[in-house]
């Protein structure tokens, strides 16, 4: 393919501004923003208009049918997440999507079969695989140095984080809350490092507690008179190799931090806490914590940016696969579902 790579975008909130179109320009003459689409069409104008780009719609249709593009960024809702992924796919472009893949794991095979008709790659907003103490971590893990890992724990919890913008607390838009939106970031860390081990069955609890209250709003004020999702869940995800992870999520808990996102692996040579990242191992007879020296400062989202430019122009894959989003969503959708029956999900 050849530069620059033609962009659209498909909705211009947050993430849009904040993350995908700064980071398309930071790529230089290598990447021209074509055209943005939001339903709101006013936003859609006013984006476009404040970035320099020449075109805006209000639909992903009518964007793909209206201009070539070689590539889109999926920044809607999750609920709309499938529909202008596999648009994206049979008009012929690459897809970069925001996490989480979907809202069920119907949508999301589907997404990945999408991509794998239309030949182009389908990749994911995990940033965090792109954080410099992820990347160090897991050069130590392939080298061997933690052996054989068989747990681990997944840590996204707020004491008062409720996003008091956007729709983050609306069931029907995003599918769930803290787990399907922060604890996916952890779950797909873990599951990363861990080599992705397929899943065999989960259980899990979920509650809405604080949110559906008014309380001190660390994140903005939410509105408790329409919070439909859950302000915590925990679960316990048992692997077809042994492994298991724990993970648990909230937007809202009474905690010390104010904020606490981390991993913590366990293998039979080694373990690690990734944020900051600190290995723990026995050698020689003592008990030692291995911490790098230095990490890079780099931005998690630059870097995904710039490799998802670099795969569509040829360079190496993108990190985050199709397929993974598929198990993501799988291990996401079976904790909903054993949270509501109280039983024991197979996978
Ligand atoms: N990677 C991260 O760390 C991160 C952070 C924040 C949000 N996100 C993800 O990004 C996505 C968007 O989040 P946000 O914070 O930007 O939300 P937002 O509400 O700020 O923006 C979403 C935009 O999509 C538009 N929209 C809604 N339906 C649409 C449709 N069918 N077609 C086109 N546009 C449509 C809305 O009008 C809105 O402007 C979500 O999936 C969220 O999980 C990821």
């Amino acid at each position: 393919m050849t530069t620059p790579l033609r962009v659209g975008i498909v909705g211009a909130g947050g993430i849009a501004q904040m993350v995908h179109i700064p980071n398309y320009r930071k790529c230089g003459d290598r990447v021209d923003i074509v055209a943005i689409a939001d339903v709101v069409r006013e936003k859609a104008k006013a984006v476009a208009e404040s970035n320099g780009i020449p075109h805006h719609f209000t639909s992903v249709a009518e964007m793909l049918s209206a201009v070539a593009l070689d590539a889109v960024s999926v920044c809607t809702p999750n609920k709309f997440h499938a529909e202008a992924v596999i648009a994206a796919l049979e008009a012929g472009c690459h897809v970069m999507c925001e996490k989480p893949p979907a809202m069920s794991v119907a949508e999301a095979e589907a997404m990945a079969r999408a991509a794998e008709r239309a030949g182009k790659y389908l990749t994911y907003g995990f940033h965090y695989r792109h954080t410099q103490e992820v990347e160090a971590l897991k050069r130590f893990i392939d080298a061997g140095e933690l052996g054989e890992i068989y747990a681990a724990t997944a840590i996204a919890m707020r004491r008062r984080g409720i996003p008091g913008w956007g729709v983050f607390t609306n069931k029907e838009l995003q599918g769930g809350g803290p787990l399907i939106d922060i604890g996916v970031h952890m779950l797909d860390t873990a599951l990363y490092l861990m080599g992705f081990p397929e899943p065999d069955c989960v259980i899990g609890a979920t509650y809405q507690k604080l949110g559906i209250k008014p309380g001190v709003g660390l994140l903005g004020d939410w509105d408790h008179e329409h919070y439909t999702v859950e302000d915590m869940a925990r679960g316990f995800i048992r692997f077809k190799n042994g492994a298991t992870l724990v993970l648990e999520s909230a937007f809202a808990a009474n905690i010390a931090p104010r904020d606490e996102m981390q991993v913590k692996i366990m293998g039979d040579l080694g373990g690690a806490d990734v944020f900051p990242l600190t290995m723990y191992q026995e050698k020689l007879g003592s008990l030692i914590d291995v911490r790098p020296a230095y990490l890079p400062e780099k931005s998690a989202y630059e870097v995904e940016m710039e490799r998802f430019v670099d795969a569509c122009l040829g360079g190496p894959e993108p990190l985050s696969t199709p397929a993974q989003g598929v198990i993501i969503q799988r291990i996401i959708n079976a904790l909903y579902a054993a949270a509501e029956s109280g039983e024991t999900v197979k996978l």
